[in-house]
């Protein structure tokens, strides 16, 4: 018989006995005496799912009518979970959307994920009723094509790589929603630390604008997680990411577990996994006032009481299923804790969010102290320090779920390191690459893959680390995460190797559903097929390891007094009068070698005395002075440092700890201003709060970030004065340190709340007509006369054209030129011929645009769903751009960021125009004036500074005169 809740009566407890229970009930409650099967008599009567046992007379003790169903229930108890044995066999998709038309993939480049990653395959492969139908030689004439007798669309991938979707392990797409409204985030409930009976479906919002965002990143399926406010946080959904015909939450998930609806068609069957989300450490602790001690306390409780409550369970069962039904009673529910009843049973995929060793150490504990499997240890940003603390977990060994360098925000995060991946790989452990979407869009989640990868993970396990681990650690290895017969038609054919910097779908098929209509891709070099070059990082990761996670980061200066000759040289790129040009490139044809054929660069006091071939510097009569030290770039080029801004790099080493940070100022706008400042003209100077030395700041230089740009961190309307500083400097006190003391002055024009938008306005055409006194009027008079920048955090489009025509107002009036930026500029794109005309500037924040509110929702999302990135149709017409970042650990990925930006645009973005993107623009547009000859120039060894498989090995300093080595 079926076992559907619907075919049982409604009620589990007969009237007559329920007011004698409920009192039972509170009696034991009030004496506060351990009451699990009191409560969990209780909750039955709440709860739909299950139904207990109808006895037609109460003392009649012998088998109920219903003992048939009570066995099936009990003999479902020890059901494991997964997928059914003849699952393989399938022949049409439970998710296979009608009218789907079959799709022959022609001549692609298969990643299979199997065989450890490894396998690739040329080959075509054939897809129909949501499944992988065929892999191989399918010739058109084939019999197999012939039989669908014309019905079947043929792509031809003309040799482009093919993987499965991309699987995110960690997201909170849907329940963390954007843009940001009212209700956006049902991902956090705060009714108590311990909530194993929240579903995360019960908040899915399916108008999330990230879900076309995320599938143009190849992303095809994740995991819905609930937030980490609680211990327990409730359960997590596989989700698939494209639009059902349905249009409705349940439609969206994969193989969900019968529990969302109570009906339980075949007790025969094995389970379906099950998903749920534990945290510990701050998160969860902040929310509730509790140390660390009281979590773990709280996580001991209630695995205390789902044990009690599956001891009942199975107590009843062993008796129910002997055929010993004197006195038995009805079955014990237990609808609060069946999911962590069912933890214990082995069928739930538990993934804690778990950061440090004294949190992961806690964790293992509890896992064998209740002997239940832990699926993921997720941000585990000290898991590579404790690989065998991981290992020591109850059951299989936990797969780590990472960011590859969103890091140091927090205490918790502050030891995490670039190297984990591959340092916990080499330990055996299963790494995974997440997004914890919205916190990183996970549209990029592949560019996880990519970094860990370029720090030292191999290259199969990059892409299984998004991929086929990532499904596997679901519970959803049997159907998605390998390009194999059978499972689910999800597959992406991308424009170059997956893990090439800027890969991007040309099609995405979700159940066999194309999810592009058009895809605007451009045609990329020959070398971005193949698997890219990495640095060797072996030598970094052991020392990370040695200095528990905090390795020094200082760079090593060569003293002043001698001279450094870089050979092997292929660019030398610099920035002059005009812009940053190419003035080095080796001959074409040359080769690296022993004979250093490429070029030779000699460097004096921090300056290049001579960049050229051999002869040129007269490497020979070199070879004959002893000061000098030679630094092999075996092909490497020197290049412009780069500058960032939009972070507060410089005033913070860890985000969420106020006594590492410089704080906050004053909104003149809105707060009230101490006089001793001089109250509301006051104006703070961000060079009056740097602290050097942070770890993202020295990181950043490390990697060719040598200067930054940073205003007053404020949380409103009034910024304050920008600084330009060296990244690399350890005081305020050393030469270079400070490039410019005061470079512009910020303002934000945002959706804040309140004051209006009309308010911030008025106040700053108050501020431009010169009618404010002190320090404001100061600045902002110098602002009116065109003498200092107006830097402008604005995202909406509206504003932005507000923010023109004010310029213009006041251009009238003084006669003088406003200089205007814009920074954010989410929707800047939307009047780029505007800004262009007005001769106002914009800096990108963040570089790659994501809707996180209404007034940055209208994005331009670039390739594969528009021709533009925001970059390119802003350039087109001839704005002056830059990126920016909006965290201070994002500063070190700047090279990445405009390397990716002239990826994207196909080569209508040149190195050239890419270097200024990421230096010269940034400083124009935010004020500052410089000698070109004082910029730092980076020197990478093994490629070009923009390439990803490029390493910093230098940088080379005129302001300290020393060549500052980083290797
Ligand atoms: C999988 O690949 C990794 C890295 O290439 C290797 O270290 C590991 O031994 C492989 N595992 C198996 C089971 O082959
Ligand atoms: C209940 O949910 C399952 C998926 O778990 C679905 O297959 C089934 O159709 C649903 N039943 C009803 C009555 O909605
Ligand atoms: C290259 O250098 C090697 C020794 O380093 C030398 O034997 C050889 O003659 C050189 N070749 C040329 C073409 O200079
Ligand atoms: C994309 O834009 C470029 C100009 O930036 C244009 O030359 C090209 O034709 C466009 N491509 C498509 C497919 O629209």
């Amino acid at each position: 018989m079926k076992w559907e809740s619907d075919s049982l009566p409604s009620t589990s407890l007969s009237t007559s006995t329920r007011p004698r229970r409920s009192k039972t009930m509170q009696r034991l409650l009030f004496l506060g005496g351990l009451s699990v099967v009191a409560l969990v008599l209780c909750y039955s009567r709440l709860y739909d799912g299950f139904q207990s046992t109808v006895f037609h007379h109460k003392h009649h003790h012998h088998k109920p009518q219903n003992a048939h169903e009570i066995t099936a229930r009990c003999r479902q108890l020890r059901t494991r979970a997964g997928p059914p044995d003849d699952f393989g066999r399938r022949s049409t998709s439970d998710r296979f959307e009608e009218g789907t038309r079959p799709v022959l993939i022609k001549n692609a480049k298969i990643w299979t994920g199997k065989r450890n990653g490894t396998e690739v395959i040329d080959g075509d492969i054939l897809i129909d009723k949501g499944l992988i139908e065929s892999i191989g030689h399918l010739d058109v004439t084939s019999d197999l094509v012939a039989s669908y007798n014309g019905r079947l669309d043929v792509v031809d991938a003309k040799g482009a790589w093919l993987t499965p979707g991309i699987v995110d392990i960690h997201s909170h797409l849907g329940v963390f929603s954007s843009p940001e409204l009212s209700g956006s985030d049902d991902s956090n409930s705060l009714k108590g630390t311990i909530e194993p009976w929240l579903r995360s479906l019960d908040g899915l919002n399916t108008h999330d604008e990230a879900y076309p965002l995320s599938i143009a990143g190849g992303v095809t399926t994740a995991l819905i997680l609930p937030g980490s406010a609680n211990a327990i946080g409730g359960q997590a959904y596989v989700m698939k990411l494209r639009e059902t015909s349905e249009r409705s939450p349940s439609s969206m998930l994969l193989e969900p577990p019968y529990h969302i609806n109570a009906s339980f068609p075949n007790p025969n069957l094995p389970r379906r996994w099950r998903h749920m989300k534990h945290a510990c450490g701050e998160n969860p602790g902040s929310v509730y006032s509790d140390t660390r001690m009281d979590t773990i306390w709280a996580l001991r409780e209630a695995y205390t009481a789902a044990k009690k409550a599956k001891d009942d369970q199975d107590n009843f069962c062993s008796r129910a299923l002997s055929d010993d039904w004197k006195d038995l009673g009805v079955f014990p529910e237990a609808l609060k804790w069946e999911a962590l009843v069912d933890v214990l049973r082995g069928r739930v995929k538990v993934n804690i969010h778990c950061y440090e060793a004294v949190d992961l150490d806690g964790l293992v504990r509890l896992s064998n102290e209740f002997k239940f499997p832990i699926a993921a240890f997720h941000h585990a940003s000290e898991a590579y320090l404790v690989p065998d603390l991981i290992k020591r977990a109850y059951g299989k060994t936990p797969a780590v779920a990472l960011f590859a360098t969103n890091s140091r925000y927090k205490r918790e995060a502050y030891r995490s390191s670039e190297f984990a991946p591959k340092i916990l790989a080499e330990h055996g452990l299963t790494v995974l690459m997440k997004s914890d979407h919205p916190i990183m869009d996970s549209r990029h989640l592949l560019y996880e893959a990519q970094q860990a990868f370029y720090y030292g993970l191999p290259c199969n396990l990059a892409l299984a680390s998004v991929i086929t681990n990532s499904a596997e650690v679901m519970g959803m290895g049997h159907r998605i995460g390998y390009i194999k017969e059978g499972y689910d038609a999800d597959l992406v054919i991308w424009d170059s190797h997956p893990l090439a910097l800027g890969a991007t779908p040309k099609q995405v098929f979700i159940d066999g559903i194309p999810q592009l209509g058009r895809a605007f891709v451009t045609k990329k070099p020959d070398n971005f097929q193949k698997i890219p070059r990495v640095p060797n990082f072996r030598k970094e990761a052991e020392r990370v390891v040695a200095y528990d996670g905090l390795p020094p980061l200082e760079v090593k200066k060569t003293p002043i007094e001698k001279a450094t000759v870089f050979l092997n040289v292929k660019t030398v790129t610099r920035r002059t009068q005009i812009g940053v040009q190419t003035s080095f490139t080796a001959q074409p044809g040359a080769v690296e070698g022993p004979n250093n054929s490429l070029g030779v660069v000699l460097v004096e006091k921090g300056r290049i005395a001579c960049a050229g071939d051999q002869a040129t510097c007269g490497l020979h009569t070199l070879r004959e002075r002893k000061d000098i030290e030679y630094v092999d770039l075996e092909g490497g080029s020197i290049a412009p440092g780069l500058v960032t801004f939009g972070s507060p790099v410089g005033l913070e080493q860890i985000n969420e700890e106020p006594s590492t940070n410089d704080g906050a100022i004053y909104d003149s706008l809105t707060d009230s201003v101490p006089a001793l400042l001089g109250g509301n003209t006051a104006v703070v100077r961000a060079s009056d709060g740097l602290d050097f030395g942070s770890r993202d700041a020295l990181l950043a230089y490390r990697f060719g970030v040598t200067s930054a740009i940073t205003a007053p961190k404020s949380k409103g309307f009034f910024g304050g004065l920008g600084v330009h500083f060296s990244t690399g400097a350890s005081s305020r006190l050393e030469g270079g340190a400070i490039i410019q003391d005061i470079t512009a002055v910020h303002v934000a024009v945002r959706h804040f709340g309140k004051p209006s938008i009309s308010t911030q306005i008025a106040a700053l055409r108050r501020l431009l007509q010169g009618k404010a006194d002190g320090a404001a009027g100061h600045y902002f008079g110098l602002v009116r006369t065109g003498q200092i920048p107006l830097v402008i955090e604005a995202h909406s489009a509206d504003i932005i054209a507000t923010l023109v025509i004010l310029k213009k107002e006041i251009e009238v009036d003084t006669r003088k030129l406003i200089k205007m930026t814009i920074t954010g500029g989410a929707e800047a794109h939307l009047l780029a011929a505007e800004l262009a005309e007005a001769g106002v500037g914009v800096i990108l924040v963040p570089s790659r645009s994501f809707p996180y509110t209404w007034e940055n929702r209208r994005i331009l999302p670039g390739p594969p769903l528009t021709n533009q990135s925001s970059i390119e149709a802003l350039m087109d017409h001839g704005v002056v751009v830059a990126i920016g970042c909006q965290e201070i650990w994002e500063a070190r990925n700047l090279p990445f960021d405009v390397a990716w930006a002239a990826i994207e645009s196909g080569g209508r973005i040149t190195r050239e125009d890419a270097f200024a993107i990421g230096s010269w623009n940034v400083e124009r547009l935010l004020g500052v004036e410089r000698d070109h000859e004082s910029v730092d120039l980076v020197a990478t060894r093994g490629g070009d500074f923009l390439d990803s498989h490029a390493k910093v090995v230098a940088i080379i300093s005129p302001d300290s005169q020393t060549v500052n080595m980083v290797d």
